[in-house]
């Protein structure tokens, strides 16, 4: 199993020509689920005490297990939030799964981690955070608004004691009723409270309203959760307002920018984040937004010994680590073992340049316009609210939940596009959300169009 001989030889030539024809895929489909029933049928037993053999579990894969999983890189895929990464990122990801690098410490993958951290750094930069803001690429926005919240705590706790203070039974933390369900479910996880803040009628959340939260529950309040492109609508927040108002009264501030922040590499956009660069902890998904493939959301702190205190973790076997370097990715989130999941991205990074990835934002933040005009000269179709950063939101009149649903279900059984219903204020919506270079304003008007 270990050795390699010609048989593994043969089987890396059809592994390697499996993923260069996934990458050749002109048009990529966009493939159906299936029932477990069905699965199971077409694929018998694949797991034996013998075998099946690497050539055969691979036809499995190819003819069975991939067409009944969608490809959230079709280019008509505008739900939830797509991907859309390079080929040399996912190229690179079988480079990064060869490679055997452990990422979880600086004497271990020492070159790895000074990759993905120059990556981070391109992050931070267009951010603008201070130099020496640092951290790790972690698997997505979740883990990455988890990991900052638990930063968040405990250093309130810290400074709580430290000051003779009384620690809270339950911390709280401040997020509008637009931040992601991730929040909330961080809160379940630490035992904490998110306490929303009335957004304005723009579904934003400003600082004058964090303030009257914040005066009410202070004294147990340890982070405010500012979103930079909500998810359903785009909105990114009053950064500025919220962040100076955290600075003033000492509460970490957190932004959500899992989506939304790649919106920072675009020029025209990059004004639409101003006041981000206050933020004590930031997270960017570039599987999301910025071109690589699953799963990699990168988590800066402008403070990371702050991360450190509480997330580093210690026992006899690791001491050894703390010797050599003090950059030890582990220490800035829940984890210790670690896939460098940060290589591809900076390796499409550097071989396409950053200016290459401000155009392609701008590419799509245009289709999100050119959808708007769509849909504004549509008589069938509605805008809900204005479009922001890449995400458009629109009603189709006349039309009841089921009928939206049935419509999806349509398009998605014929795979011509996967464009599934949202909700907004209670009422059935359609929204796209564009971050795939690749669709075209015909792509938009074939999907409308069948909406008619
Ligand atoms: C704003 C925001 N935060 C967090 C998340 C969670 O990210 P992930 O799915 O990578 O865990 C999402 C996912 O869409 C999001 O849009």
């Amino acid at each position: 199993m270990h050795k390699y001989n010609s048989g593994i030889d043969d089987l890396a030539d059809d592994i390697v020509a499996y993923a260069r024809e996934r990458c050749r895929l002109d048009p990529i489909p966009l493939d159906h689920p299936k029932t477990h029933d069905e699965i199971e049928a077409a694929c018998g037993p694949m797991i034996t005490a013998g075998g099946i053999g690497g050539e055969r579990a691979l036809e499995l894969f190819a003819e069975v297990l991939a067409p009944a999983s969608l490809s959230p890189d079709f280019p008509r895929y505008l739900s939830f939030v797509p991907a859309a990464p390079t080929e040399a990122a996912v190229l690179f990801d079988l480079v990064v799964g060869a490679s055997s690098i452990y990422g979880g410490s600086w004497i271990e993958g020492a070159g790895a981690v000074y990759a993905e951290n120059e990556a981070l750094d391109w992050l931070r930069a267009l951010a603008g955070m201070p130099e020496g803001s640092g951290g790790v690429f972690v698997p997505g926005g979740t883990i990455g608004n988890l990991s900052a919240m638990v930063a968040a705590r405990h250093d309130a706790e810290q400074r709580r004691i430290e000051a003779g203070g009384e620690v809270p039974s339950r911390w709280a933390f401040l997020a509008s009723e637009a931040a992601h369900s991730s929040v909330e479910s961080a809160c379940l996880v630490m035992a904490a409270d998110v306490i929303p803040v009335p957004m304005d009628d723009d579904f934003c959340m400003q600082g004058d309203a964090v303030r009257a939260v914040l005066d009410e529950h202070g004294d147990r309040v340890c982070g405010v959760v500012a979103t930079s492109g909500t998810t359903n609508l785009g909105r990114i927040d009053d950064l500025r307002g919220i962040g100076e108002l955290c600075r003033e009264r000492e509460v970490w501030f957190h932004v959500d920018g899992a989506y939304g922040g790649a919106g920072l590499a675009a020029p025209d956009a990059h004004g639409l984040f101003d006041g981000i660069e206050l933020a004590d902890s930031l997270i960017i998904d570039p599987h999301k937004w910025l071109f690589a493939p699953f799963d990699c959301c990168a988590l800066l702190y402008r403070t990371p010994d702050a991360a450190r205190a509480v997330h580093a973790q210690h026992a006899g076997y690791l001491e050894f680590l703390d010797a050599y370097g003090d950059w030890n990715p582990s220490d800035f989130a829940i984890h210790l073992t670690r896939r460098t999941r940060g290589l591809p991205f900076w390796f499409s990074l550097a071989t396409h340049g950053t200016d290459a990835y401000g155009e392609a934002v701008q590419v799509t933040l245009d289709l999100a316009e050119e959808a708007a005009r769509q849909i504004r000269a549509a008589d069938h179709v509605e805008l809900v609210v204005e479009p922001s950063l890449s995400i458009v939101v629109f009603r189709r009149p006349g039309w009841d939940a089921a009928q939206y649903q049935a419509w999806t279900e349509k398009m998605m059984g014929d795979g011509t596009a996967f464009v599934v219903p949202s909700r907004h204020l209670g009422e059935p919506v359609y929204r796209f959300c564009f971050v795939n270079p690749l669709t075209t304003a015909d792509d938009i008007t074939f999907i409308l169009d069948a909406m008619s």
